[in-house]
């Protein structure tokens, strides 16, 4: 039975329309949903964090996706894909995780600074399959920290490094955050980062200790990596900036590593909890097979091609998430009782099997459909709604892989229908999470012989003075949604749309057809406090209310 880890252990071994013609055509029952907003209910200030990216020396992720070198006749700022840059900036991009993964836990960072033609050439975590070009496979560290660096200043984010715990002593790591945050002339490494271009430190404070330390991390046991963890981060200095330690955590929805890490923290120091900022959960949705085998390859489906039964399974798979955060969120409780960890939701999205690719030869790449934009919507609004317990989530992965918002190739450059969903929903971030009631009719599919039923409309409310965004999908691949909004109390002023949606629900955009999938806005007559909306079938809606 093949399983992620082995997955991952061979990869070290081997080194348009809105769709509105698909539902005039049915009977939207009448007003037979209804949300309703409760504006005093407030489940925290989202954090612009949830809506951040992850980036790895992966396939065409960097070379080819991010990096395309300062020579290239791809638009470029030092070197970066300007198109790329534009955009980050335009969803307000707040993080990027760099530089994996379970490359991170292979990868030197010393390999990356000083003279690009003095950095060596490794051997790419990543470089088992042999379609792929030698770049992707071969790491030439063309880009490094310090590229990474200036990608994120470019786009407006911050940096979130994950270090080395595999194979790299806990004194690289001082010595990398002594490269990154030491004062402007202060030591060896400082004088080194500003030949590199930047006598200021970058003050980085994401720091993730190890990735799936459980697997291509370490293989290690919770107590294993829970020591390795506290002798990585004990007394590093912080140079007057806070270091936000991330913890990496479990496998899946494995409890006992998630009790073991805290159980072991706490029989060494309580205290210590307040030294670790977020705890990591990776959950991707991969197993379309209706329950039928859990064997990893087997599992997948594929990206484009799917019944509207795999739609539905995908979603199922996505809401597993909730379940995730809740439990891990309580066996953490059991051991820090004031909650001061967070949880850091730092890999999230689908992993189909191989063969999507817009550019054959890019390991993991795969073309997001709608069904993508209706999982993405659905897991930010899930992450909305949690509020309270998650600090931050890095959708995987930024461009050409998995769950993209872009994807690249040479001088092509397309938006995924995931890259829109991001868009659509930047309004929440910094917002005030409040209470919205769902009622809708669910969906029913068949799961292995077995009526399985789904939510058809999901999503998540937030406030900001009088701007009131709701965001909404409609999982159901056939049936339009009228919907009662109540606000209470509140009263509308004004009311726009903005959809995603296609009347074929495995639309997506090429480099060919870059808009297939693509937002549109509607003004809405929306005034006192109800107010009735249709929600197309498989969408993806944003509704921007302005509160009297
Ligand atoms: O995102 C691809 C891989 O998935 C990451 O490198 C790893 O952390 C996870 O298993």
């Amino acid at each position: 039975m093949n399983s992620r880890r082995q997955f991952l252990r061979s990869a070290a071994a081997t080194a348009g329309a809105l769709g509105l013609s698909r539902f005039s055509g049915l009977a939207a029952a009448a007003a037979e949903s209804k949300i309703e907003i409760l504006l005093n209910e407030t489940r925290g200030i989202i954090s612009p964090n949830i809506y951040s990216h992850f980036t790895e020396h992966l396939g065409g992720v960097i070379y080819d996706g991010i990096w395309v070198g300062s020579d290239s006749k791809v638009p470029n700022v030092f070197g970066i894909r300007r198109d790329l840059v534009e955009h980050l900036k335009k969803i307000k991009a707040p993080v990027i995780r760099y530089p994996g993964g379970c490359f991170a836990d292979s990868y030197d960072w010393r390999d990356g600074v000083g003279p690009v033609e003095k950095r060596p050439r490794r051997t790419n975590f990543w470089a088992f399959s042999e379609k792929s070009p030698a770049i992707h496979r071969y790491e030439p560290n063309f880009f490094g920290t310090d590229e990474f660096m200036r990608f994120c200043k470019l786009a407006g984010a911050e940096p979130y490094l994950a270090a080395n715990v595999r194979s790299l002593p806990a004194e690289e790591f001082d010595r990398w955050v002594e490269y990154c945050n030491s004062p402007k002339g202060s030591t060896t490494l400082a004088d080194m980062r500003a030949a590199a271009g930047s006598p200021d430190p970058y003050n980085v404070h994401y720091w993730g200790v190890g990735n799936e330390s459980w697997g291509c991390g370490g293989d290690q046991t919770p107590q294993e990596y829970s020591a390795a963890f506290r002798r990585f981060t004990a007394w590093v200095p912080g140079y007057g900036q806070q270091l936000n330690f991330i913890g990496s955590g479990p496998n899946g929805d494995d409890l006992n590593w998630t009790r073991g890490f805290f159980e072991s923290i706490r029989q060494k120091e309580e205290d210590l909890f307040g030294k670790i900022y977020g705890w990591g959960l990776h959950h991707y949705a991969w197993n379309l097979s209706m329950g039928r085998t859990s064997d990893w390859d087997k599992g997948k489906g594929d990206a484009v091609q799917f019944s509207t039964g795999e739609w539905y399974e995908l979603l199922h798979e996505g809401l597993r998430l909730e379940p995730m955060i809740d439990s891990h969120w309580q066996a953490m409780g059991e051991f820090d009782t004031q909650h001061r960890v967070k949880l850091i939701v730092d890999e999230w999205g689908p992993w189909y099997r191989p063969g999507s690719e817009a550019t054959p030869g890019d390991i993991l790449e795969q073309m997001p459909t709608l069904r993508d934009a209706v999982f993405s919507g659905m897991t930010l609004d899930l992450l909305n709604r949690h509020a309270n317990q998650v600090a931050m989530g890095n959708c995987a992965q930024l461009i050409n892989c998995l769950n993209s918002l872009y994807l690249a190739h040479e001088d092509r450059f397309v938006i995924t229908p995931v890259g829109h969903v991001f868009d659509l929903y930047s309004g929440h971030q910094g917002a005030q999470s409040i209470r919205a009631v769902f009622s809708a009719p669910e969906v029913s599919y068949d799961r292995n012989g077995t009526p399985t039923p789904l939510p058809s409309l999901m999503g998540s409310a937030s406030v900001r003075g009088k701007e009131l965004l709701l965001t909404v999908v409609n999982a159901d691949v056939t049936q339009a949604h009228e919907t009662q909004v109540s606000l209470g109390s509140a009263g509308v002023a004004s009311a726009s749309a903005r959809i995603l949606t296609n009347t074929d629900i495995h639309a997506h955009n090429t480099f060919a057809q870059p808009d297939a999938v693509a937002p549109q806005s509607r003004e809405i007559s929306a005034s006192g406090s109800d107010f009735t909306h249709v929600f197309p079938p498989a969408s993806v809606t944003s509704l921007a209310l302005r509160l009297r």
